[in-house]
C-alpha cells in the first residue's frame, strides 16, 4: 500500500505534463542529464532520510520535526522543515488544481472526435482559447478539486489503493502505444537528438535550477508528503528497495512521456520551447490522427487526470495529519478548509494565463511563475536539503540505522550522499543561481 500510495503521489503531472514542457525549455540533453543526476545522487537518498523520518515517530511531518527533535536533543528551529512543507503543500495544490482542470478538458474533448484529423495550427489555437477563457478554467479546477477534497475527506486507502492498482499499469501500456505512434511520426530522429544529445550551451543557469526543482517536484520530496505516507511503512519493509521502485518508476514515466512527445513536436513542425501547453497541444495533435484515437486519448486523460488526483491527495496529506493531531479535528472539516484555500490561491493561476497575464509579482514573473518558483525551486530544494542535513548530522546513528536497516560500507555511502552531496549540491546550485541573478 505504501509503495502503490508513494508512486501515486510521486507520479503525476509533474512526469507527463510538466517534465517535457521544462526539457523542451531549457534545451533537451543537458536539463535530462543534470535532472537524472539529480534524481540519483540527491533526490534517492532524501527520500529515503524522508520516509526513515515517518515511519520512526509514525507521525505528521510536523510533529514528526518536533519528537525527532527532542530525541536529538537539537534546536526547535528544525521544526520549519514542517512548516514550509505546509506551505509548499497550498502553494503546488494551487496550481496543481488549475492544470489538472486541463486535462480534464481534454479528456471531454479529444473523446468527443473534437480532434479528429486536427493540425498543429489548429491544436495549439484550441489550447490558447482553453487558456483565454478564464471561467471554464475555473469550472474545470473547481471540479477536479471537488473530486480530490471529496476523496480526502473520506479517507483514502480503499479507494485510492484500487485506482493506482490499475491505472499505474494501465497508464504504463497507453504510454507502450503512444511510444509506438509516436516512433513512426517522423521525427524520431530529431526527438531522440533533442532528449539525448549534451549541449550545455542550450541550458541556462535557471535550467540548472530547474532541473533540481524538477527533481523534487517529480518525487514529492522536500515538503514532506513521503514523510507523512512513511509513518504508515511496516516496520519490516525495506526502505532502500522500495524507494528506488518508486523512484525508477517515475523516473521511466517521465523520459516515456518525453520520447512520446518530441518526436511528435518535431514531426509537427512544433516548438520543444512551446512552454505548459506542450503536453496540451502535441498529444491531441497525435490522438486526432491515429486510428481509433478518440478512445485511446479519452482513456489516456482520464489516466493523466487519475494520475493528478493521488498527487493532489498526496499534498494535503502534512497539513491534514497534523491537524487531525493536534486539535482532533474532523477530517471532512479540515479538508474542505484546506481545498477551498488552495482553490482560491488557484485563481491567481487562472488569471496568469489571461488577465493577468502581463502583472507582473516577482522578478518579471507573473504569478504562476511566481509559485512555481517559490514552491519548486525554493521550498522543496531548501526543505530537502534542511532533511538531508538533519538525517545526516543531527539524527542518533542508532535511529537512522534501525530504520534503513543496514550498516557499513552501504552506510557509509548513504551517509556521504545525505550529508555532503544532498545539501552541498542544492546550495551549489541556489548560491550558482543567485549569483547570477543579481
Ligand atoms: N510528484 C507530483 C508530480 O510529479 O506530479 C507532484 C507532487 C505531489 C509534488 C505531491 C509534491 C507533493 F508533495
Amino acid at each position: 500500500m505504501f509503495i502503490l500510495a508513494a508512486a501515486g503521489s510521486a507520479v503525476g503531472l509533474g512526469n507527463i505534463w510538466k517534465f517535457p514542457y521544462m526539457a523542451g525549455e531549457n534545451g533537451g540533453g543537458a536539463f535530462i542529464l543534470v535532472y537524472l543526476a539529480c534524481i540519483f545522487l540527491i533526490g534517492i537518498p532524501i527520500m529515503m532520510a524522508e520516509v526513515l523520518m515517518g515511519r520512526e515517530t509514525r507521525q505528521s511531518p510536523i510533529n514528526t520535526m518536533r519528537q525527532l527533535v527532542k530525541l536529538s536533543g537539537a534546536s526547535p528551529a528544525w521544526t520549519m522543515i514542517g512548516w514550509m512543507g505546509v506551505a509548499a503543500g497550498f502553494l503546488i495544490l494551487s496550481f496543481y488544481g488549475v492544470i489538472a482542470g486541463w486535462s480534464l478538458y481534454y479528456l471531454f474533448e479529444v473523446s468527443a472526435g473534437t480532434f479528429q484529423g486536427t493540425t498543429g495550427e489548429a491544436a495549439s489555437a484550441a489550447f490558447d482559447g482553453l487558456l483565454a477563457d478564464p471561467l471554464l478554467m475555473i469550472g474545470l479546477q473547481t471540479a477536479f478539486m471537488a473530486v480530490t477534497i471529496f476523496i480526502v475527506a473520506r479517507g483514502v486507502s480503499g479507494g485510492l489503493e484500487l485506482a493506482i492498482r490499475w491505472f499505474m499499469p494501465l497508464l504504463l501500456l497507453l504510454l507502450l502505444v503512444l511510444l509506438g505512434y509516436s516512433l513512426t511520426s517522423g521525427g524520431l530522429a530529431e526527438g531522440l537528438d533533442f532528449m539525448f544529445s549534451f549541449h550545455p550551451e542550450r541550458l541556462g543557469v535557471e535550467g540548472v535550477l530547474d532541473a533540481m526543482g524538477q527533481a523534487f517536484f517529480t518525487l514529492s520530496l522536500g515538503m514532506g508528503a513521503i514523510m507523512a505516507y512513511g509513518a504508515y511503512v511496516p516496520s519490516n519493509a525495506s526502505i532502500t528497495s522500495t524507494i528506488f521502485t518508486i523512484a525508477l518508476l517515475d523516473t521511466f514515466v517521465a523520459v516515456a512521456a518525453g520520447l512520446v512527445i518530441f518526436p511528435l513536436v518535431f514531426a509537427n513542425g512544433l516548438n520543444p520551447a512551446e512552454g505548459p501547453g506542450l503536453m496540451f497541444v502535441t498529444l491531441p495533435l497525435a490522438f486526432g490522427q491515429m486510428p481509433f484515437g478518440a478512445i485511446f486519448g479519452g482513456v489516456f486523460f482520464l489516466l493523466v487526470s487519475f494520475a493528478a488526483l493521488t498527487s493532489a491527495i498526496s499534498l494535503t496529506e502534512p497539513a491534514l495529519a497534523w491537524l487531525v493531531e493536534d486539535y482532533n479535528a474532523k477530517r471532512g472539516r479540515v479538508a474542505v478548509t484546506l481545498g477551498v484555500i488552495s482553490w482560491a490561491l488557484g485563481l491567481g493561476t487562472v488569471f496568469s494565463f489571461n488577465i493577468w497575464a502581463d502583472v507582473q509579482i516577482f522578478f518579471g514573473k507573473n504569478f504562476f511563475d511566481t509559485v512555481d518558483f517559490l514552491a519548486n525551486n525554493t521550498l522543496l530544494p531548501l526543505g530537502g536539503m534542511l532533511i538531508a542535513l538533519f538525517v545526516g548530522w543531527v539524527l542518533p546513528k542508532s535511529t537512522v540505522v534501525g530504520q534503513l536497516g543496514f550498516d557499513g560500507g552501504r552506510y557509509a555511502l548513504w551517509q556521504v550522499l545525505s550529508r555532503f552531496v544532498a545539501p552541498a549540491g542544492v546550495l551549489v546550485v541556489f548560491v550558482y543561481t543567485v549569483i547570477s541573478t543579481v
